[in-house]
């Protein structure tokens, strides 16, 4: 289980006196399942809560909840860590936009819980739309995940198909784009993956887009 993972990653990270940098992006976009426990959560539970102790360094963003163009994002880590990240964004560009920091301010204070509620809602019923049509139009051979939150769902083609070849004709002839998965994979593997994201379209939009997406692979394979 996930839990047991991050402990072995924890173990490894203190053996080797190493940071753990948690990308938290997504995290308040789960829609399904139990919550899950943020990492730096879960390490200054072994410290005694003190997060001073903790070596877990948190990134929030509110660029997938708000708006990706405000550029406003959090750290929640040991001050020791904060203060060196404070020195680092002055040097790197002062620091993020003023006028952006009080928006965000005021709309998480007022207006951020129901926002996730909608936008949660609004995404496990797209995710619904994509499961349902992959699974009427995908042919044999084809799998893909079931995400209990986030904006993706990863499909796995079979290994004689190339998820950028497939891009290619997929936007001359059913104007349908998703991402290539090979990009994805430190090692060099996964030309026979895509990710395709929900977040954007309507459910309409996205059975039209699975179901010219399924005829293309089905004629893929069978060509
Ligand atoms: C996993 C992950 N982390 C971080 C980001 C970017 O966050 P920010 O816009 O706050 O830099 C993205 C989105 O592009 C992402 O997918």
């Amino acid at each position: 289980p996930r839990s047991a993972i991050i402990r072995l990653m924890l173990d490894l990270a203190e053996e080797m006196d190493i940071a753990v940098i948690e990308d938290a992006a997504y995290q308040s976009l789960r829609f399904d399942g139990d919550a899950i426990p943020p990492i730096l959560a879960l390490e200054a539970e072994r410290k005694n809560g003190d997060l001073e102790a903790c070596r877990t360094i948190y990134c929030g963003s509110f660029s997938k909840t708000l708006s990706p163009g405000l550029r406003v994002g959090w750290v929640c880590a040991a001050m020791p860590v904060i203060s060196q990240l404070v020195l680092m964004k002055q040097a790197a560009d002062l620091h993020s936009a003023t006028l952006n920091q009080i928006a965000v301010a005021s709309v998480a204070e007022q207006h951020f819980d129901s926002h996730i509620d909608t936008i949660r809602s609004a995404y496990r019923a797209r995710r619904d739309a994509m499961l349902e049509a992959l699974h009427a139009h995908m042919p044999e051979g084809v799998s893909w995940t079931k995400p209990e939150g986030g904006m993706f769902i990863w499909v796995t083609l079979p290994d004689t198909l190339d998820g950028a070849d497939l891009l290619k004709q997929s936007l001359e002839s059913e104007r349908v784009a998703f991402v290539p998965g090979h990009a994805f994979f430190a090692d060099g593997s996964g030309r026979n993956t895509l990710r395709l994201s929900y977040s954007t379209s309507t459910e309409g939009k996205i059975a039209e887009g699975i179901e010219r997406l399924g005829q293309l692979i089905t004629r893929a394979l069978n060509g």
